[in-house]
């Protein structure tokens, strides 16, 4: 992203107002309760401020956004885009960030939602979910780093619960799994085999840890990984315990482009999930057609993106709009309670001075 920060962000803004415009809407149905406009009245410059904070968050770390587009993956996949996710547990016991595949979400991540839900709440009150502050961030994370702009539809609420750890694992796909098992898994959430390659997509941007594949190098190598790649992967990880970690996608690992499928045909892909997508006959073909036709994978990589980000979601009066996304309102008004008490004490014993 270029360093000359005010002209590009006005072009973006009226790039994406005039894609938006100009843009058919995908044919992806919206769920009951969702909508396009759904802040259009309450809160017209939502989707300004988060990519104008977004914008700035970028310029100084564009690796962030790969960390928000996985977790908003991890929030519709684990009991719905409900911001579950986010929710830190801290008074009822472990949460879902503290399952396995939750623990390499970023840090900054949870963070970066924390100041968009406060940008948003004191310029519209708290009247915008933390689900779909996560699905705007996603998308924007997606927009931002040269991918496809696509419009979605908003209007999530936010659950009072988080999954259980047992939950947590059986929703998220390990990367060790094989096609057979992700078209599964993803069959599961009503997504199709070629959602589940375009998805998949998603790894055009951001990095893997050690622990994720050093299952394809020892004991003994994974033989559909190109040597010269293996031998690189072997440096970044020298044991199977080395906690290192590498660019997802080797070619262009900060742009959102189709790239990954170029990887895969070169049998560069860094996770077994990745490239067992090459390997199978099923998905091989959508593999290449992405490959050769990044157009195509953007368009399909938008109609997975709306499926998902519609999954199990909380509309009208179910569940709650949180104001503090990494606890139930419930559990703020104990804390904002103990710190009016707190404050309270405070006060008496300053006054006894
Ligand atoms: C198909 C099943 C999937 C599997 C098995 C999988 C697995 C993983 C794993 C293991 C990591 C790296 C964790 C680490 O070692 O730090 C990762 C990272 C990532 N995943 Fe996936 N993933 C899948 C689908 C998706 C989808 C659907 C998306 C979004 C559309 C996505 C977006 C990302 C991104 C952007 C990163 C990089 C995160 C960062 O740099 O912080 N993944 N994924």
């Amino acid at each position: 992203m270029g360093s000359s920060k005010f002209l590009p962000f006005l072009q973006l803004v009226l790039c994406s107002l005039l894609l938006g415009i100009s843009n058919g809407q995908s044919i992806v149905p919206v769920v009951p309760g969702l909508s396009y406009t759904f802040y259009d009245s309450n809160c017209p410059g939502l989707e300004i401020i988060v990519r104008s904070h977004l914008w700035e968050v970028f310029n100084n770390n564009i690796t962030q956004a790969a960390g928000l587009l996985r977790l908003h993956f991890h929030d519709c996949f684990v009991q719905g885009c409900d911001g579950s996710v986010l929710l830190d547990g801290s008074t009822s016991g472990p949460s879902e960030q503290d399952a396995p595949p939750n623990l390499t979400l970023r840090a900054a991540a949870f963070t970066i939602i924390d100041d968009l839900r406060a940008l948003v709440h004191n310029a519209c009150g708290p009247i915008v979910s933390c689900a779909d502050i996560v699905a705007l961030a996603a998308r924007e994370s997606v927009f931002l780093p040269n991918g496809p702009y696509y419009q979605i539809p908003l209007g999530r609420r936010d659950s009072v619960n988080f999954a259980t750890r047992p939950v947590t694992l059986a929703n998220l796909p390990p990367p060790t799994f094989n096609t057979t098992s992700l078209i599964n898994a993803f069959a599961a959430k009503n997504l199709t085999t070629t959602d589940l390659v375009a998805l998949s997509g998603g790894h055009t941007i951001g990095r893997g840890h050690c622990a994720s594949f050093a299952n394809r190098l020892y004991p003994t190598q994974d033989s559909t990984l190109d040597q010269t790649f293996a031998n690189n992967l072997k440096l970044t990880c020298p044991t199977n315990t080395t906690d290192n970690s590498t660019n997802l996608d080797i070619r262009s690992p900060n742009l959102f482009d189709n790239k990954y499928f170029v990887d895969l045909m070169n049998r560069q892909g860094l996770f077994t999930s990745d490239q067992d997508l090459y390997t199978d006959s099923r998905t091989r073909n959508i593999v290449t057609s992405f490959a050769v036709n990044q157009s195509l994978f953007f368009e399909k990589f938008v109609d997975g993106m709306l499926k998902m980000g519609q999954l199990g979601v909380l509309t009208g009066t179910q569940g709650e709009i949180r104001t503090n996304c990494s606890a139930t309102n419930v559990n703020n008004i104990n804390i904002d309670l103990a710190s009016v008490v707190r404050d309270h004490q405070e006060q008496e014993m300053l006054s006894q001075y």
